[in-house]
C-alpha cells in the first residue's frame, strides 16, 4: 500500500468515527419536562414523538465505538499501521504452515533414509508423493503423469533425459531446457518437406537410408538425435525412430518442429521443494514407468 492510500484510509476512518460520535451526542436531547414532545408530523392520526434516544441504545452505541477504536489500535486497519498486537493474516498462515511442516518433518526424514528403489515400493511414501506431484507437477505433466503436447509422458520408457534415479532427480531439481534449432532457412521449403516425410517414415520403421533426406539427416541432425534416430539423453534430444512424439507425429507437426524449432522448459524445483520432497518425487517418477512395481496409487 502506498503512503497516499494509507493516509487516505486513516483520514477517512477518523473522520467517519468523529462524525458518528458527533451525530450521536448532538441528538441526545435531554428533556426535563417529562412530557412527550412531538415532531409535528402526523400520519393517519398517529403522531411522531421526538423523544430522546433510549439510554440503553446510546450506551450500546458508545460500546461499539469504543470497541471499534480498540480494535483499530490492536489490529491492522488504519492504513499501514500494523496494530499493537502485530497480527497479520500472513503471519497466521505462516504459523500454521510451520506447524504442519514440523509435524511432517519426522516422516520426511524417514523417507530420506531410504534409497530410491526401496522408497519406490513403499506404498505410504508413494501416496504422499502422489499428493506432492498433484500440487506441483500435474499442471504440466497431467494428474496421471501421462503428459500432453509439449509435456513428456513420465509413465513410459521413453526418456528425454534418462530414467535412472540420478537423472530423474537432476531433471526435477535443476530443471531442463531442450533446445531444438529452427531449420527452415537451412533446408528450404522442399528440403523441409522431404525431411519431414523422412522422419515420418523413420518413426514407422520404413525410412529409405539412401534418400537425400537421409543424407541431410546424417549431416545436420545425427549429432543430436543419433545416427539411427535413437536420441541423445545428454542433450535431451528425443528419439525419432519410435512413434512417441512430444509435439505430435503428423506431417504438419513434424514440419513445425523442424522448421521453427522447439524449446521445452522444465522449471528447476530445488528452491521450491525441499530436498526430502524432491527425493520422494524422484522415487515416485521412477516407479511410474516400472511395469512390475508401477503401483500407480
Ligand atoms: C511448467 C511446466 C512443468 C512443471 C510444473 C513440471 N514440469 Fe517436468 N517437464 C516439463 C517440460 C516441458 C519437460 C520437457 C523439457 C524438454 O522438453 O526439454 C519436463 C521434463 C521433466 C522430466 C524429464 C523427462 C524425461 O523424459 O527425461 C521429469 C522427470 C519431470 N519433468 C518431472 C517433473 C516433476 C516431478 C515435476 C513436479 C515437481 C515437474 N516435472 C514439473 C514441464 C514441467
Ligand atoms: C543441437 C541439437 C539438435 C539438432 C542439431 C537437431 N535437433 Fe531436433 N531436437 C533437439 C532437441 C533438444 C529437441 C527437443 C526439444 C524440446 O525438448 O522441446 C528436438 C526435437 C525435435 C523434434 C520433435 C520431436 C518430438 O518428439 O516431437 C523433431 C521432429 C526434430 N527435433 C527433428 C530434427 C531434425 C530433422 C533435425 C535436423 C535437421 C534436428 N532435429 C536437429 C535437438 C536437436
Amino acid at each position: 500500500m502506498s503512503n497516499f492510500w494509507s493516509m487516505w484510509i486513516i483520514v477517512l476512518t477518523t473522520i467517519t468515527i468523529v462524525l458518528i460520535v458527533w451525530l450521536l451526542f448532538s441528538n441526545r436531547k435531554i428533556t426535563k419536562s417529562g412530557e412527550n414532545q412531538t415532531t409535528g408530523h402526523v400520519y393517519d392520526g398517529i403522531e411522531e414523538y421526538d423523544n430522546p434516544l433510549p439510554s440503553w441504545w446510546i450506551k450500546m452505541f458508545v460500546i461499539t465505538i469504543v470497541f471499534a477504536i480498540g480494535y483499530l489500535i490492536a489490529y491492522p486497519g488504519m492504513g499501514k499501521f500494523p496494530g499493537l498486537l502485530h497480527w497479520s493474516s500472513v503471519g497466521k498462515w505462516e504459523n500454521e504452515v510451520q506447524q504442519a511442516e514440523h509435524a511432517t518433518e519426522a516422516l520426511y526424514k524417514s523417507f530420506m533414509d531410504k534409497d530410491i528403489t526401496t522408497l519406490a515400493t513403499d506404498g505410504k511414501a508413494m501416496r504422499t508423493a502422489k499428493r506432492i506431484f498433484a500440487n506441483n507437477c500435474a499442471i504440466c505433466h497431467g494428474v496421471n503423469a501421462e503428459g500432453s503436447y509439449g509435456f513428456p509422458n513420465l509413465t513410459d520408457q521413453d526418456w528425454l533425459y534418462g530414467g535412472e534415479p540420478e537423472q530423474i532427480r537432476h531433471s526435477i531439481s535443476q530443471g531442463r531446457n531442450g533446445t531444438m534449432p529452427a531449420w527452415e532457412s537451412m533446408l528450404g521449403t522442399d528440403g523441409l518437406e522431404s525431411m519431414s516425410q523422412h522422419l515420418s517414415d523413420l518413426s514407422k520403421g520404413k525410412a529409405d537410408d539412401s534418400s537425400p533426406a537421409a543424407n541431410q539427416y546424417a549431416m545436420l541432425c545425427a549429432a543430436c538425435h543419433g545416427p539411427d534416430g535413437g536420441g541423445n539423453q545428454m542433450m535431451g534430444a528425443p528419439k525419432l525412430n519410435d512413434n512417441i512424439w512430444l509435439y505430435g507425429g503428423d506431417l504438419g507437426a513434424i514440419k513445425q518442429s523442424i522448421g521453427k524449432g522447439r524449446s521445452g522448459q522444465m522449471p528447476a524445483h530445488h528452491d521450491k521443494l525441499s530436498e526430502e520432497k524432491i527425493h520422494l518425487l524422484t522415487a515416485y517418477v521412477y516407479q511410474l514407468s516400472m511395469p512390475v512395481v508401477g503401483s500407480k496409487h
